[in-house]
């Protein structure tokens, strides 16, 4: 088992590289098929959602748009689960498309519950959410997945775009934290 250390914490790898690719292909595989010819407007969840997302989209061959929203962090809304978005979703190009938002992990569902309905607020033609991890045990709002990368039990996560304390977003595969 490969370990390794962020700051003063050890994290086991716990999803490879190579399995993290064979999800995205066959992700990327339903939206080609579902998508190709509705030019579908990707909304990438800053900062964790990025890798992810450039994975599927590298591979996603047909005609859209992305677009980019920052919403606060985790720790900051915990006890009001009230979220800002730090970085605003273009309004205008959400109207009347079909809108696929990609994010990191649904782990409370708090966030995604504030934003899918934002979007839907938006008058959008269709939402759905891809997340590329599911953390069930924790989910205190239902939110709707359409797409999960992987389901995992509640361990704090680190790599492929989710951080520890700033560090660690650019590992290519994802480690958990050793207990
Ligand atoms: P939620 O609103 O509780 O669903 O929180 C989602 C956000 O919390 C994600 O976008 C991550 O930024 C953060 N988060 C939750 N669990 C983890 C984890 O295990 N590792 C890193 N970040 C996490």
């Amino acid at each position: 088992m490969q370990t390794i250390q962020i700051k003063d914490k050890l994290f086991n790898q716990y999803i490879t590289e190579a399995q993290i690719q064979t999800r995205i292909q066959e992700i990327v595989s339903e939206l080609s098929e579902k998508y190709k010819d509705k030019n579908p407007v990707f909304v990438v969840v800053l900062r964790g959602a990025f890798m992810f997302a450039s994975d599927i989209l590298k591979k996603f061959n047909y005609p859209c748009e992305i677009e980019f929203v920052k919403l606060s962090s985790y720790t900051g809304m915990q006890s009001t689960g009230k979220i800002n978005m730090l970085l605003p979703l273009k309004e205008e190009i959400v109207k009347n498309r079909d809108v696929i938002i990609i994010e990191d992990i649904v782990d409370s569902g708090l966030t995604m519950d504030f934003f899918v309905s934002y979007v839907k607020g938006l008058e959008p033609k269709s939402v759905s959410l891809i997340s590329f991890l599911y953390k069930p045990e924790n989910l205190q709002k239902d939110v709707k997945i359409d797409i999960v990368g992987f389901t995992i039990p509640d361990l704090f996560v680190v790599g492929y775009g989710l951080d520890f304390d700033g560090e660690g977003r650019n590992l290519s595969a994802v480690y958990q934290l050793a207990v």
